[in-house]
């Protein structure tokens, strides 16, 4: 684990690899991912050239959330194994060169940690309940009229106190994640101690989940009704317009984390959360005494076309360098529809996706991969009877959830587990037609897309340390260069033509000196 040639610390380039531990390796045969199943299989992510891992929560947890809902954030959940498992995994992570960060949920515990049980058994206005945000009701109504992301309101009432009076809590997820109250000193303090527990353990930073949530507006104001019936509708909203996210005070929380990730040696990093589409505000997010990145969530964002990638790229290279902060690129999470289904599925949506791939991973900054995005999964198709995702049930089954991304990774063999586990009971089932996706079958293809991460992971390190340029493109067409290397994204259906130099790498088969449709190319064009 060198720091790169550069004096810039380890996390500024690298390549973090995001684990779903629920669904990347099953080690004991329950048909769920786990530690041990992640540590037999490090030596995939060794070939893949990633440098650090992030692996979403493992802690112990109820699930209503896939452990987004933390009972105890400084335990293993059994399902994935015990501490031992931890400090094993982080010890060969380690040996074989990769650093290892963890989630932290600091928006919410699950309602059943001791706290929440503490603050449901006491009296409104006592120091348990303080802890969390518990109000009275209007009435039969709630506090005020803000919705769940999951669907339904964002309130739900207890049954209470003996004079019969009942108070509501806040969750902005589901009723099994009630939110923490940031102002009471008790609640840092908490965090703090949580963090020390993870770092003294070895751990090389976090990813701080709802980084933009945490701090809510004094008073609690109702929403603009328009806004929650858009939002009823699925309609997306800048944070700007909701006051549940991105209030000016959650800063003050961050320059506390990372205080607390200063005091350790060996530049120890934390990777917010935020889903700020405003540039300059996102940006306030890793300014110099805050988080050291802030994923970029406007790739993800982009539809395919030169126009919304180059404007997303632009955007996010202006907004971060105004701070002196890298970009964190992202493609793909257990939140969002996979690439290749976001561009089209089929065909069209592995070739774009392809693509897009060898522009993230050319891109200066630090990019992240969502597992299993390596080998070109799409999303599936998951029968009703199969969803887990609290969203499902929340919203009265009109949203289907983020199921579809989180099926698990296949290894190995033709028919379902695919050496995902043991038994075909999978959590989530596999589909009969990924044969052709197992991390083995890709292994052995030499123009498969696990081939293509493969060998964009090493050439990437040449990119170290070099500047980014805008080179003139056609129209459907985006070009820049990083150092010697020149980068051409055709995103129409007109070839574009090649520039002179060697090829390096390119998402697809390319024409004769021109690189075809929904196709990127790496030339070395000096040097
Ligand atoms: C983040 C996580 C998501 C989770 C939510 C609530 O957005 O990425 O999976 O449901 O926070 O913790």
């Amino acid at each position: 684990m060198t720091e790169n040639a550069s004096s810039a610390p380890w996390w500024a380039s690298a390549v973090f690899y995001q684990v779903y531990p629920r669904s990347f390796a099953d080690g004991n045969g329950d048909g769920t991912g786990d530690l041990i199943g992640l540590r037999s299989h490090l030596g995939h992510l060794v070939e893949l050239g990633v440098d650090a891992l992030w692996l979403s929560p493992f802690y112990r947890s109820p699930m209503a959330d896939g452990g987004y809902d933390v009972a105890d954030p400084c335990d293993v959940d059994p399902l994935f194994g015990t501490l031992a498992d931890f400090d094993d995994l982080l010890a060969e992570a380690h040996a074989l060169g990769i650093r290892v960060t963890v989630d932290i949920v600091p928006n919410h515990f699950s309602d059943q940690h001791p706290w929440f049980q503490q603050a449901l058994a006491a009296a409104p206005g006592s120091p348990e309940r303080a802890r969390f945000i518990f109000r009275s009701g209007q009435g039969d109504q709630p506090p005020n009229n803000w919705p769940s992301v999951f669907g339904g309101p964002a309130w739900t009432r207890v049954a209470d106190a003996p004079d019969g009076s009942s108070q509501w809590f806040l969750h902005l997820f589901a009723p099994e994640q009630p939110d923490l109250d940031w102002t009471n000193p008790e609640v840092p303090a908490e965090y703090e101690r949580v963090l020390r527990f993870w770092l003294d353990r070895g751990v090389d930073g976090f990813r701080i989940d709802v980084a933009h949530g945490m701090a809510k507006p004094a008073g609690l104001p109702d929403m603009d009704p328009a806004l929650v019936a858009a939002l009823a509708d699925g309609v997306h909203m800048p944070s700007a317009v909701d006051p549940r996210w991105d209030d000016d005070s959650v800063h003050e929380i961050h320059r506390g984390f990372r205080r607390v990730l200063d005091s350790y040696p060996g530049a120890r990093m934390a990777v917010g959360e935020a889903w700020v589409p405003d540039d300059a505000r996102l940006a306030a997010y890793v300014r110099p005494d805050e988080l050291n990145l802030t994923f970029n969530f406007e790739l993800v964002e982009a539809a395919w076309g030169a126009r919304p990638f180059g404007a997303a790229i632009e955007a996010s290279l202006a907004a971060m360098s105004e701070v002196g902060a890298p970009c964190s690129w992202v493609l793909g999470n257990h939140d969002v529809d996979r690439p290749v289904t976001r561009y089209g599925d089929g065909a069209d949506g592995v070739r774009r996706a392809r693509a897009a791939a060898l522009v993230q991973l050319s891109l200066p900054g630090a990019v992240y991969i969502y597992n299993g995005d390596e080998l070109g999964l799409p999303n599936v198709e998951l029968p009703d009877s199969a969803l887990q995702d609290p969203t499902w049930e929340r919203s009265g089954h009109t949203m289907r959830g983020r199921d579809g991304e989180r099926v698990p990774v296949p290894w190995s063999g033709t028919t379902p587990p695919y050496g995902f586990s043991t038994t075909a009971s999978t959590w989530l089932p596999m589909p009969d037609d990924w044969a052709e996706f197992t991390v083995a079958a890709e292994a052995a293809q030499p123009d498969s897309t696990l081939a293509l991460f493969r060998a964009a992971t090493r050439l990437r390190r040449e990119l170290d340390g070099t500047d980014f340029a805008w080179l003139d493109a056609p129209e459907d067409a985006l070009s820049y260069r990083r150092g010697g290397v020149t980068v051409v994204v055709n995103f129409g259906s007109a070839p574009v033509a090649l520039p002179e130099g060697e090829v390096l790498l390119a998402s697809g088969a390319l024409l004769e000196g021109a690189v075809p449709a929904d196709t990127a190319a790496w030339v070395r064009t000096s040097g």
